[in-house]
């Protein structure tokens, strides 16, 4: 919906706007993205210097994490009851150009997207175990939902479902545990006590006890190795989230897909984590699963459930995500 320009964004509203983007999840942490505010636009760039070059080299998680903040700044002008064009990659002239947002006058996405502002600052990973508490199929529903609007496909995993993604994910792990570069690269991002960027050790959550489990343990540190374990859930509710194709526009839709499922989940009260090593390898994310119908290229798996409360992590101060006029990403 575009409509009457209006005038410039008051500094309020562009603070809003701002720091809700920032909350949004990224891979380790990293908090790849800048933003310019011009006009009644906000433009958002790929930081290319945070990127993971030996845990992503396409950039894809990256772009996940660029469209997860775009799906904030979207709840947060719904909730300033502006309206939003979205254009993902306008220039391809500019390439670390992703979207173009431009704000109107005409109400805003609506009631829908505005319900989610709350759960922008509570939402967050939580790597602990999980109630033997099954999601209320209404709720799976609204999750399931959450990720059509937003041009993806959720899909739950089954029992047997479960236990061939579980056994895999532990398959993923010991495959990259051998990539010295991956792991020298992650150390940079996980662990010890962190207040503006990455996986602090209090963020780990449990080491867990079984071999195959439904939590990936991102942990190098030798510290963060040996701290303790714990037993988690039996029965795992996972789901797949996919899209039709693949590529750097379809890697903005499904980050918008996955930050509203996770807002939605948040609303609901659920806790979420991501089993990313299944997608990250391509020889894994062919074993997936092959849907016989529907979108095929899957972008993130969620193990979603009723946890304990955990702390945020941290995030730079806002102001260092603006990028300045004279300022070329
Ligand atoms: C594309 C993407 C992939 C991620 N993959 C994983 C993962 O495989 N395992 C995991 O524990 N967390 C994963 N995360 C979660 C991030 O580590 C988390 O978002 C970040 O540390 C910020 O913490 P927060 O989500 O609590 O705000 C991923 C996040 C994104 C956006």
């Amino acid at each position: 919906m575009n409509d009457a320009p209006g005038p410039e964004l008051t500094a309020e509203e562009r603070e809003l706007l701002l720091r809700a983007a920032i909350r949004a999840p990224s891979m380790h942490n990293t908090q790849p993205w800048r933003f310019a505010f011009r006009d009644r636009t906000v433009e958002v760039y790929r930081d290319i210097d945070r990127e993971l070059a030996a845990e992503d080299p396409d950039g894809r998680l990256a772009m996940l994490g660029v469209g997860a903040a775009v799906l904030n700044l979207r709840v947060a002008a719904a909730t300033l009851a502006l309206s939003t064009t979205t254009v993902l990659l306008p220039d391809p002239g500019r390439p670390t150009l992703t979207v173009r947002l431009t704000l109107g006058t005409g109400g805003g996405e609506g009631t829908e997207l505005a319900g989610l502002f709350p759960s922008i600052p509570s939402r967050r990973t939580n790597r602990h175990p999980y109630a033997e508490r099954a999601i209320a199929p209404a709720v799976r529903a609204e999750l399931a939902q959450a990720a059509a609007a937003e041009g993806a496909r959720l899909y739950w995993a089954n029992e047997d479902q479960v236990r061939w993604l579980q056994h895999l994910a532990g398959d993923a792990d010991r495959f990259e545990e051998q990539d010295l570069h991956r792991i020298v690269e992650r150390g940079a991002w996980v662990g010890g006590d962190r207040d503006r960027d990455g996986v602090p050790s209090a963020s780990l959550g449990p080491r867990p006890a079984e071999l195959s489990s439904p939590v990936r343990d991102l942990a190098v540190d030798p510290a963060d190795r040996a701290r303790s374990t714990a037993r988690f859930e039996d029965h795992p509710q996972l789901a797949v989230l996919a899209t039709a194709e693949d590529g750097p526009r379809s890697w903005l839709v499904a980050g918008q897909a996955l930050q509203r499922v996770l807002l939605v989940a948040t609303r609901n009260g659920l806790a979420a984590s991501l089993l990313n090593q299944l997608v990250e390898h391509q020889p894994f994310r062919e074993l997936l699963y092959a849907p016989s119908a529907g979108p095929t290229a899957p972008q993130a798996v969620l193990r979603l459930g009723h946890g304990r409360a955990v702390a945020a992590t941290p995030r730079r101060p806002a102001e260092a995500f603006v990028l300045r006029d004279n300022e070329t990403p």
